[in-house]
């Protein structure tokens, strides 16, 4: 069959533009293949496979996992936003839904023009939370992206950057601590203004001719066991909990830090922490259960 030229050259024009939409589609793909925007769509903008978010003064923005899982490993790479970020706070969280639920956060508290951030950690189990530590990082988040992840299993949760360990919550069931092991949970991640609170304790404010405030994604991974919404909670817990699937996490030198995150985790408390609640007597008279390290 002859191709006239003139449909030639415009098949391959269209060729041209439909590689250039896959390669568009593959970078961002990463984002819309396990989530989707869940407020203030219109505070999104891609950049290739980087996602971007605002805040301004009128809304922030945030994000969902399209599906709810149980166990295994969520990582995100984050760059907060540069600059004046006070005010504002970036969250990356893992969270059930109803009264009793299970939180693991990552809250990243902003700060004036070359004061460092604050990473709060959180950990509610069956509705309670007050679990709060404070970091500060050994780099400027501001300035790249770096991975956070909140690692999961029937032993342990643990929270890393880039992949150092910088907390730990392990399973002390066995000494009436509740553990969070039976809510599938989904993973969100939200920007908003929080300066009530957030920056030296509320007493520096947002400063909107700053905004707009932009938190930078990308490198979405989340390898756990899925929790499909058509199957009865009960049956996803039995799968994601079972022994023989051979899940990764659930080998057993995943049971708790191997020496050399112990070392890390040592170093990081040593050097970076900033606020434990497990030392907070005025808070705590009496310290909670989970805080005995005997
Ligand atoms: C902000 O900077 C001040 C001064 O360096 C510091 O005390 C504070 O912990 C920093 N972070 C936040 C979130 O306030
Ligand atoms: C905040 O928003 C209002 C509109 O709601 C706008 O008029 C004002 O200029 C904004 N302020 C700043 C500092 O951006």
């Amino acid at each position: 069959m002859a191709i006239s030229p003139a449909s030639s050259s415009i098949k391959f024009l269209f060729y041209c533009l439909s590689i250039v939409v896959l390669v568009g589609l593959v970078n961002a793909s990463r984002f819309d293949e396990l989530f989707q925007p869940s407020w203030a769509q219109d505070h999104f903008s891609y950049e290739g496979e980087q996602l971007n978010l605002k805040l301004d003064n009128f809304s922030g923005a945030g994000f969902a996992s399209k599906s709810m899982y149980m166990f295994g490993k969520t990582t995100l790479q984050i760059k907060l936003i540069e600059g004046d970020s006070a005010g504002t706070v970036t969250a990356f969280y893992m969270s059930s839904n109803g009264p009793n639920h299970n939180e693991f956060d990552f809250e990243f508290l902003g700060n004036t023009t070359g004061e460092p951030y604050l990473v709060q950690t959180n950990i509610y189990v069956n509705g309670v939370g007050n679990r709060e530590q404070r970091l500060n990082l050994w780099f400027d988040p501001s300035k790249d992206f770096h991975s956070y992840s909140i690692l999961w299993n029937q032993r342990q949760v643990v929270f890393l950057v880039d992949e150092t360990p910088i907390r730990v919550f392990t399973n002390k069931e066995n000494q009436g601590v509740a553990f969070p092991k039976d809510q599938a949970m989904g993973v969100y991640s939200s920007i908003w203004n929080a300066d009530d609170w957030a920056t030296q304790g509320g007493r520096v404010k947002t400063d909107w001719t700053h905004a707009p405030f932009v938190a930078s994604y990308k490198g979405f991974e989340i390898d756990a066991c899925e929790c499909a919404v058509s199957v009865a909670a009960d049956q996803n817990v039995r799968r994601c909990s079972a022994s023989d699937k051979g899940y990764w996490w659930d080998q057993p030198v995943m049971s708790e830090l191997n020496q050399h995150q112990s070392h890390q985790l040592m170093w990081v408390r040593a050097n970076h922490l900033v606020y434990d609640y497990c030392t907070d007597s005025s808070r705590f008279p009496v310290l909670p259960r989970e805080c005995d390290h005997r």
